[in-house]
C-alpha cells in the first residue's frame, strides 16, 4: 500500500485563511479567534481535547476519528510550534501542546534553525531545515508504513502542493468568517482542481468540507 501525505481537519475561513496576523504567545492563531473557527471539530466526540462527555457523532465526528487513522507522523511549519521568529532565544518552549501532545507519532518540525530533537510522552519532535521531498522521506520511513500527515500551517501545505507532494486534502471552510490578512491557504478550492478531484460536503454544524484526491 502506498503511504499517503494527507492534510486532516485542515480548517480556513471563507476568504481561505488559515490563520491571521501578529501570532504570539497569547494569540497561536495571531488576530483570528480558534475557538469560532474549530467548533465543528471541538463539537464532535473524538475531538481529542474533550474533557466531558457527549459529542456528536455525526458527519464532523467522522472527520476527527480520521485525524489519527492510520497516521505515522506529521509534518508540520515552525509557526505552527511555535510563535518565535529567527533564531531560538532558548530551547525551553516545547509546542503549545503540554506534557501530552496530540501527535502520538514523530513529528517534523520544518525550520531554518534546526534545534535538538525532544520527546513529550509518545510523541518526539524533530528539526529539519531542509526541502519538502527530503523532509516527506524522513517522515515516510519514520512513519512504518503509516501514512504522513501534513500539518500545517498554510505555508507549509502550499510548498507541498507546489512540489506535487500531497496526496489527499480534508479542508473545512467555515463561511461566517473572513480573515483578510494572514497565512492564505487559496483564494478559492478552484485552484486545486487541475490536479485534485474534489467533493464538497456542507455539515449541519455550518462548515463545508472539501475532500480532495488526486487525479
Ligand atoms: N487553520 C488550521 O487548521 C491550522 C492548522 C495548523 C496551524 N494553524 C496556524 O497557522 C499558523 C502557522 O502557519 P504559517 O503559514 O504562518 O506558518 P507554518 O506553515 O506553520 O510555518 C512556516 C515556517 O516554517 C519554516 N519553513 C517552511 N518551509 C521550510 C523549508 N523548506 N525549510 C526550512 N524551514 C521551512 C519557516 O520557518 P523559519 O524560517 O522561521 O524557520 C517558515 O516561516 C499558526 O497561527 C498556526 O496556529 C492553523
Amino acid at each position: 500500500m502506498a503511504q499517503l501525505l494527507r492534510v486532516q481537519n485542515f480548517t480556513v475561513s471563507r476568504d481561505g485563511f488559515g490563520a491571521g496576523e501578529h501570532q504570539s504567545l497569547e494569540r497561536p492563531f495571531g488576530h483570528v479567534d480558534p475557538g469560532g473557527m474549530f467548533t465543528w471539530a471541538g463539537a464532535t466526540a473524538s475531538w481529542p481535547n474533550r474533557t466531558d462527555p457527549g459529542g456528536s457523532r455525526g458527519l464532523d465526528d467522522y472527520f476527527t476519528r480520521d485525524f489519527t487513522h492510520n497516521i505515522g507522523a506529521e509534518i508540520m511549519g515552525r509557526n505552527k510550534f511555535s510563535p518565535q521568529r529567527g533564531p531560538w532565544q532558548d530551547h525551553e518552549w516545547q509546542g503549545w501542546w503540554g506534557d501530552e501532545p496530540p501527535f502520538h507519532t514523530p513529528v517534523f518540525v520544518m525550520t531554518h534553525h534546526p534545534r535538538p530533537s525532544f520527546t513529550l510522552s509518545d510523541t518526539t519532535f524533530h528539526f529539519v531545515d531542509d526541502e519538502p521531498a527530503k523532509v516527506l522521506d524522513r517522515a515516510r520511513e519514520a512513519a512504518q508504513g503509516k501514512d504522513v500527515r501534513l500539518g500545517g500551517g498554510a505555508t507549509v501545505i502550499r510548498e507541498f502542493l507546489d512540489a506535487d507532494l500531497v496526496d489527499t486534502l480534508h479542508v473545512a471552510v467555515y463561511p461566517s468568517l473572513e480573515v483578510g490578512s494572514g497565512s492564505r491557504l487559496w483564494e478559492s478550492p478552484d485552484e486545486l482542481l487541475d490536479r485534485f478531484h474534489l467533493d464538497v460536503v456542507p455539515s449541519p454544524s455550518g462548515v463545508t468540507h472539501h475532500v480532495f484526491w488526486r487525479k
